[in-house]
């Protein structure tokens, strides 16, 4: 049997077609969230169709979840993030009992307990300090794409520390910094240190334990993820593709309306 999750991010979104008898992902893909969402949703799922060689009437059913979950109107399960993350995140660690998702506009931050059920989680959507929308601001000041951060910042040996809290703020931070011939490699080491301290400050409001796996896009960021097991004194598991286990769990929580 298969199903279609999709992740309707403020930033990605995401597709995920899963074989539920063999539990595995046959198709999976991510393009930037249209300011139209069902251009964004309908082009993927005519290319999953057309990579799989199937019709509409080979999915069992669709869940859908992310910020735009209520824009699909063909949604069989219209399901929350939270849960989505935890079970897509479950799939590849079923001993998984912290989750941090961290993507283009919010943060969340989800315990499981020992049965495997979410127990808490909290959330940040009101600030970008904590999301990649701080990565992008970075990308677009150093001259880079975000992808570039990573190994960018992996050649730092400074420590260095920003102290501005708010996004906007940092930014004149770093042109300042820039300006001082600080290196892009240190600032990007810098905002990666920024943005984990944040995590670790939201992580303080909840109680949780390791096994601890880090997702979204976000996570992708090999040296941020480094700095994130180093600051919260535990090393960070990650999905193969962190991006879409989001619409991973969407597939896997899918039932039939
Ligand atoms: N290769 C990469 N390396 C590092 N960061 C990346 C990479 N690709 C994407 N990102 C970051 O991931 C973010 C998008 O992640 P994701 O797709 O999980 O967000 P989203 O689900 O659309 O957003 P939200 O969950 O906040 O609504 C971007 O803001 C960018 O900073
Ligand atoms: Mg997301």
């Amino acid at each position: 049997m298969l199903k279609l999750g999709i992740d309707i991010g403020s930033r990605n979104t995401k597709i995920v077609v899963y074989d539920d008898v063999s539990f595995s992902i046959c198709h999976y893909a991510y393009q930037s969230t249209d300011i139209s969402v069902l251009n964004s949703v309908n082009m993927l799922i005519k290319e999953a169709y057309s990579a799989l060689n199937i019709g509409g009437d080979s999915i069992a059913c669709i869940g859908v979840t992310g910020y735009g979950r209520k824009l699909y109107p063909k949604a069989d399960s219209v399901l929350s993030e939270i849960t989505c993350h935890a079970a897509g995140c479950k799939h590849y660690y079923p001993q998984a009992r912290c989750v941090i998702d961290i993507g283009g506009q919010d943060s969340k931050i989800i315990s499981i307990d020992t049965t495997g059920k979410v127990a808490d989680f909290v959330m940040n959507d009101k600030c970008a300090a904590g999301t990649g929308r701080f990565l992008e601001m970075t990308a677009l000041r150093l001259g880079c794409e975000v992808d570039a951060l990573a190994a960018l910042a992996g050649h730092s040996n400074l420590r260095l520390k920003l102290n501005s809290t708010c996004v906007v703020f940092a930014e004149s931070e770093i042109i300042g910094m820039m300006a001082t011939a600080i290196s892009p490699e240190d600032i990007a080491r810098a905002v990666h240190h920024s943005i984990v301290r944040r995590i670790a400050a939201q992580m303080a409001s909840l109680a949780w334990e390791a096994p601890i796996v880090f997702t979204g896009g976000v996570a992708m960021n090999n040296d941020l993820a480094l700095c994130m097991g180093e600051e919260l004194g535990s090393t960070t598991l990650r999905t193969p593709e962190p991006e879409i286990t989001g619409a991973l769990g969407a597939a896997i929580l899918a039932r039939k309306a």
